[in-house]
């Protein structure tokens, strides 16, 4: 079998060192490792196709990878079960091609590799934006963000990525391309099937391309980062910004003290704009592409009312970009510096915004009883009432446990039982992977989840793509 893929791949195609694969195996915080025969490199959909084609023939598990910068464990290469044989470990950097932009019709056209920063740069260019903001933007590729259906701070304005995926490019279980990369706003031609690779981490094929939404470019931004008391102000405020300039809405975060005591622990050039840091902080974008709006305007009308009637402790508006990009440095270092901070539990949780507030105050409240020796850190997207609750263990502790894993099982059970009381889901934006099947199993409608299994049954009979994720 590797005579033939490197037949199809060529040198620079193929890796089998053992040490040369490592990176390929691992996530990026080194809690997980899997293994593999090999680590193919195509560079083009042709070479995809060809060595999937090969994996069919023999047998063989596939697992994508992307810009590896999950947080489920979806990009291991790790077989189901021991006596799984290792199977081919797909990356798709080489394929970095940004195929056509197309302003007319607002559209850009990407290879699968294509790294997220990078497209932002190259639709600036075209006075377009990809509108797509998360932490790792400058790693995270295309394949991995439509794969994973991912999110950001972006969600409030402009969906996650399932809103600005319009055509899709796939390689099948057996080497076969199914593609549509004409991205029509209008086709009503039966099941309009690119859904069902978003979001399915790699489970029933590779997406290799893609026509992705382009909007135009915002050419007018404000910044401000607000101190409120609690998270049923930070509701209230984002009512009132919604009704009075909801349109403007780019980002609406909220950031508990902890976490932004984290950040500025361990993260260089952080700048807090208040004598201390708040316990609840906001961080909210307004943007137009009507450069005529004063949006620094806005803000000054709403939090300064908000301010004398109290709902507002006290609020720093950006004055240039500099600042504007110290408020957002803050924001997307949270993973980085949870990473060096301790062990840190990492919910994704979703409620309707409505019930952010009464989830928070739950969990809390259950948490402090069940894990004290946790602190919550909390990040935010409040405007899609998307809670990322984190419980942060002393990387001391976490050492002395005996059963660190039945730790991580009960924490995650309570704060997803909670949710679910809630009416909230398990996993807003980051996707299923190998660390949630349980969990998809336990919490999911059960009809749901036979429909489910049975897409995949069509899609993968020999249960060759990406073995171990969603389902166990
Ligand atoms: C974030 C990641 C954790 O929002 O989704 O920073
Ligand atoms: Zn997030």
């Amino acid at each position: 079998m590797i005579d033939r893929l490197h037949q199809i791949l060529g040198d620079k195609g193929l890796i089998t060192d053992p040490q040369e694969m490592r990176p390929f195996l691992t996530d990026w915080r080194d809690r997980r490792q899997g293994n593999a025969v090999c680590v193919a490199l195509p560079a083009s959909v042709k070479e995809v196709s060809l060595t999937m084609k090969v994996a069919a023939e023999e047998g063989q598990p596939v697992f994508p990878l992307g810009g590896n910068t999950g947080l489920c464990y979806g990009a291991v290469p790790e077989s189901p079960s021991p006596k799984d044989k290792p199977g081919i470990v797909i990356s798709l950097q080489r394929m970095k091609q940004i195929r056509e932009i197309d302003v007319a019709a607002n559209i850009a056209t990407v290879d699968a590799g294509v790294i997220l920063a990078e497209l932002h740069e190259k639709a600036k260019t075209h006075k377009r934006q990809f509108p797509l903001y998360l932490g790792s933007e400058g790693s995270a590729q295309i394949g991995g963000l439509i794969s994973t259906n991912a999110g950001g701070t972006g969600v409030v304005k402009y969906g996650p990525m399932r809103d600005l995926v319009c055509g899709i490019e796939v390689v099948l279980a057996d080497g076969r391309i199914l593609s549509d990369l004409e991205g029509l706003k209008k086709n009503n031609t039966g099941y309009d099937l690119k859904h069902l690779f978003i979001g399915a981490e790699g489970t029933l094929g590779i997406v290799t391309g893609a026509a992705l939404r382009l909007h135009p470019e915002n050419t007018n931004d404000a910044h401000a980062w607000v101190s409120v008391d609690s998270p049923e102000s930070a509701v209230r405020l984002f009512t009132e910004f919604q009704e009075k300039c909801g349109a403007y809405v780019e980002a609406f975060e909220l950031l508990s003290g902890t976490e932004i005591d984290a950040v500025v622990r361990h993260i260089d050039r952080v700048h807090v704009p208040f004598d201390t840091v708040p316990e609840w902080s906001l961080m909210i974008e307004l943007t137009s592409n009507d450069s005529s709006v004063d949006l620094n305007g806005v803000f000054e009308e709403i939090l300064g009312e908000n301010l004398e009637n109290g709902s507002v402790l006290d609020a720093f508006i950006a004055t240039n970009s500099q600042q504007a990009e110290q408020i957002w440095h803050v924001r997307h270092s949270v993973t980085e510096a949870n990473k060096l901070e301790g062990m840190g539990m990492v919910h994704d949780v979703a409620v309707r915004v409505s019930k952010v507030p009464a989830f928070i105050a739950k969990a809390k409240e259950v948490t402090a009883e069940k894990f004290p020796m946790a602190t919550p850190l909390l990040v935010n997207h409040l405007g899609d009432g998307n809670v990322h609750y984190i419980l942060m263990f002393p990387h001391d502790y976490w050492k002395s446990l005996s059963d660190p894993d039945a730790v991580t099982h009960d924490v995650q059970t309570c704060v997803h039982d909670i949710a679910a009381s809630f009416g909230g889901t398990f996993s807003a934006e980051h996707g299923v992977g190998r660390k949630l099947t349980d969990e998809l199993k336990r919490l999911a409608d059960p009809l749901r989840y036979e429909l489910m299994k049975s897409v995949k049954q069509t899609f993968d009979p020999e249960n060759r793509m990406n073995p171990g994720v969603l389902f166990e």
